[in-house]
């Protein structure tokens, strides 16, 4: 596909509009083929979703054939889809072909946050389009990866914001709709013709897409909003622009990180969402650290999935045509890992603020949460500011004279040995928060819970508790930390 051709012809928006008449969305995508969420869209499903769930072949179900599901449509459903003009431009830009007497769409079209982002297919060696290898440069799809950052960045308004190793551009059109200009970029020029043609689908006239390694072409600018899916596979082979990161994974994610400090505006926010290899003693937020190279940032890590070495080498092991082939390419994955030091790979959210003096050191802090699933750029703000207020030094005298809150709903699960009472254990999680934070709590910090049913002072919680206030103070600090209680 030739994004650039395509864009000189015209592009055809107005035909690709079309498609949210027909209501082509990601809930309705959903909806029609029976998943919770569109990531779970599998290749080796489609001949089940074809039979059981797109058979009445309505235009919602062919949309979804042509340009998520690599498939051909005859004349008669593409004419649901398109007018003839429509069909007239999609051809002569190139994302129609002919096959026979069927129609392919040289392109995948993936409903994103109400809009649409085009890019390369996502299994070129379906039978359509035919491709034998997948090229070193082609345009990734979008992702699971992807949409994870889409579901975390911070949506505020922001003057500028810096979009690395932007592939589809799906980050710097999303953010172009925050902020007042965006700059994306990508080494790979097909990426970045695609992003432009994007750019010009979804009508975000303040993007610019530039080709270019990292932060080379960008003068001494610095942004507000940063964000980044960098290749990150830790890869014995380098076959793919888009995934391979090099033996240890971090040849491109290393370098965005050392360089946030001369990129990352006061008051800004840097989003990263990546795989790190881990190994035994050598904590992940340490690591970061470290590529920050002494720069005083505050660093947030959201675990969201772990994978172990093994399972790691099984699943990235090509050899489709002989178990020899494939066991080779597993011992290779697994010896790259290996001589790495890798024992689990994780995927990870990333975010970096510069540190606010009147808390202390710059602090780093990791979390396991489950993968976000909405608009979840706030709750990553909130984590931000809990932690910031837990280090505050005179937080003492705020909670004098300020109230303390429980803030939103709590739930609490108990856990005993059986045959030990004493053992008591009561985990708490925040609920209604999608990035939860769940937390065991000891017995102080249990009742301090239950005694804030309605706000109250430091003063009013020392005279409950009988004193206690150093140990009160602390214990407010982790439970206002794990986001439990704020001010009011
Ligand atoms: C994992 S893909 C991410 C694509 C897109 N941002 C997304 O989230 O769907 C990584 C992208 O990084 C690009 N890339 C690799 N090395 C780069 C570099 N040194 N500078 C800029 N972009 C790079 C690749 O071409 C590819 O488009």
């Amino acid at each position: 596909m030739d994004y650039a051709k395509c864009l000189a012809f015209g592009g055809g928006r107005e035909a690709f509009l079309r498609l949210s008449d027909i209501g082509y969305d990601e809930s309705a995508v959903c909806g029609r083929l029976g998943l919770d969420d569109i990531t779970d869209i599998t290749w080796r499903a489609i001949p089940i979703y074809r039979k059981e769930k797109l058979f009445a072949r309505e235009p919602l179900e062919c949309a979804i054939d042509i340009f998520l599901l690599q498939g051909a449509l005859s004349q008669e459903e593409l004419d649901l889809l398109f007018d003839e003009d429509g069909q007239k431009t999609l051809c002569g830009c190139g994302v129609l072909s002919s096959r026979g007497d069927k129609w392919v769409s040289n392109l995948s079209c993936y409903p994103v946050g109400g809009g649409f982002i085009v890019s390369d297919h996502a299994w070129p060696k379906l039978p359509h389009p035919g491709q034998c290898a997948v090229p070193h440069n082609q345009v990734m799809y979008i992702g699971t990866d992807s949409r994870w950052l889409v579901h975390a960045t911070v949506r505020r308004e922001f003057e500028s914001a810096l979009d690395l190793c932007t592939g589809s551009g799906i980050h710097a059109i999303l953010a172009a709709r925050h902020t007042k200009r965006v700059i994306a970029v990508d080494i790979n020029q097909r990426a970045v013709e695609c992003t432009a043609f994007n750019a010009y689908l979804a009508g975000a006239q303040n993007v610019e897409a530039v080709c270019g390694d990292l932060y080379e072409k960008l003068g001494d600018e610095r942004f507000e909003l940063i964000t980044a899916n960098p290749p990150f596979v830790p890869s014995p082979v380098d076959e793919l622009g888009y995934r391979d990161g090099g033996s240890d994974g971090e040849s491109v994610q290393r370098r965005i990180v050392e360089g946030l400090p001369c990129r990352l505006s006061l008051g800004g926010v840097a989003q990263i969402v990546t795989e790190l290899g881990e190994r035994e003693g050598d904590s992940l937020p340490d690591r970061l650290r470290s590529w920050l190279n002494g720069a005083p940032l505050d660093i947030l890590v959201l675990r969201l999935r772990t994978h172990s070495a093994a399972n790691y080498a099984i699943s990235h092991a090509k050899g489709d045509d002989s178990y020899e082939e494939f066991f080779e390419s597993v011992d290779e994955w697994a010896t790259n890992l290996s001589s790495q030091g890798y024992t689990h790979i994780s995927s990870v959210l990333i975010a970096f603020k510069w540190s606010d003096p009147s808390c202390g050191e710059p602090w780093e802090r990791m979390e396991d949460v489950a993968p976000p699933s909405a608009d979840m750029g706030y709750a990553v703000e909130e984590i931000f500011a809990a932690e910031r207020l837990s280090r505050l030094s005179d937080l003492r005298e705020l909670l004098e004279s300020r109230k303390i809150r429980r803030l939103g709903n709590i739930g609490l699960l108990e856990a005993s040995q059986l045959g030990n009472t004493a053992d008591m254990k009561a985990q708490a999680q925040l609920l209604g928060v999608p990035l939860s934070i769940g937390r065991w709590l000891d017995g102080v910090e249990l009742n301090i819970l239950l005694a804030l049913h309605t706000p109250k002072s430091l003063s009013e919680l020392t005279e409950e508790f009988g004193g206690g206030g150093e140990l009160l103070l602390d214990k407010l600090r982790l439970l206002i930390r794990s986001g439990f209680v704020t001010l009011c």
